[in-house]
């Protein structure tokens, strides 16, 4: 499956995007075509859990991929960025700076993860050492990226990229440990290290679902402030139709929505939230925000609608704009 909404000399789409911004041939941060990633289960067979995905990532754009618990995103934003978990088997190709990462030595993804792709986590306490003051950890990650030059210049920078986060007293939290802070100052701390070395791509995965909805939601209009400061693309996955709205909210951002590790829809967020196509998308928006099913919780989903086998490949309904049909119909060409 290709990523028929980006632009770019190989897209056959129209030129959908935010034209006269960036010229075609700006590269994409990320280009991942045809990516598939398999486990093998107890009986000794491979399933398949990230079926043909292809989505490229452009710079100062916001990709939201949504999708239910299990469909396979985190496994997929793992894999594009050369983490797959252990035992994974992975196809498909993963292109960064003209390198396919999914082919690359680990030795050469390390220069690249946590400096050019930065990772925002779920739970910020799994990126922080529990044992460690804030500002040294930061510090710490600047130069193993020998991102500074000297003691002056990483503590400077440390200051600057707590500010950055919007923390108002960063001398202060830099002396403290992660557990003297606030879980929504740890997670904001967290992106402070996701993005000290400007990188080309930030991938939050449900960075704020570990957090109250009000702290959740500043932490998320953060990323989103950042990725006009930095120009980075940002790959932000989440399972909330309303977290997914509130951080794709510009006209060049867009949502890609998965079901059981296929793209079943994917456009701006203007098309897929305000005119879904496809009735799983329908049923996740129809589920929030004060329908019958409380925030968080999952649309029930028709048993036709969830089969992989039922759902082809994205099929254009409008410029930039893709939706999975039912086989027979999209065999029949019917758009
Ligand atoms: N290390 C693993 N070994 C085997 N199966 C895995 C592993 N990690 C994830 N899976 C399976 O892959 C599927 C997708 O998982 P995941 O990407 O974590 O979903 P999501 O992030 O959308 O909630 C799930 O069925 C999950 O059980
Ligand atoms: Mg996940």
């Amino acid at each position: 499956m290709t990523d028929t909404t980006r632009r770019g000399p190989k897209s056959e789409a129209p030129d959908i995007a935010r034209a006269g911004q960036l010229p075609p041939e700006v590269p994409l941060a990320l280009d991942a075509t045809d990516v598939s990633v398999s486990f093998r289960s107890t009986g000794g067979r491979w399933s398949t859990v990230v079926d043909r995905v292809g989505l490229g990532f452009e710079r100062a754009q916001v990709t939201v991929l949504l999708g239910e618990s299990g469909s396979g995103k985190t496994v997929f934003a793992r894999s594009i960025t050369g983490m797959a978990p252990f035992g994974a088997r992975v196809d498909g190709t993963a292109i960064f700076d003209n390198r396919d990462l999914l082919k690359i030595s680990r030795r050469a993804l390390r220069t690249i993860q946590g400096d050019r792709i930065g990772m925002v986590p779920q739970d910020p306490n799994s990126s922080l050492d529990p044992m460690r003051r804030i500002g040294g950890q930061i510090i710490e990650t600047l130069e193993q990226h020998r991102r500074v030059d000297g003691r002056d210049a990483a503590h400077a920078r440390m200051i600057e990229l707590l500010t950055l986060v919007h923390i108002h007293d960063p001398e202060r939290v830099a002396r403290c440990y992660p557990h003297e802070v606030s879980g929504g100052m740890r997670q904001r701390i967290a992106i402070a290290i996701a993005i000290c070395c400007d990188p080309e791509l930030i991938v939050a995965d449900e960075p704020s679902s570990a957090l109250d909805a009000s702290v959740g939601v500043r932490v998320v209009q953060l990323l989103g402030d950042l990725r006009d400061r930095l120009n980075t693309a940002i790959l932000f996955i989440t399972h909330d139709i309303g977290i997914a709205a509130l951080i794709a909210n510009q006209p060049g951002d867009r949502v890609a929505v998965m079901l059981s590790g296929r793209i079943v829809e994917l456009g701006f967020a203007s098309q897929v939230l305000h005119n879904a196509h496809h009735p799983y998308t329908r049923a996740l928006i129809a589920a929030e925000p004060s329908g019958e099913v409380a925030r968080g919780q999952l649309a029930v989903v028709p048993d036709d609608v969830r089969s992989q086998r039922y759902w082809s490949e994205l099929i254009p309904v409008e410029p930039g704009h893709g939706v999975a049909k039912p086989l027979e119909h999209a065999e029949a060409g019917v758009a």
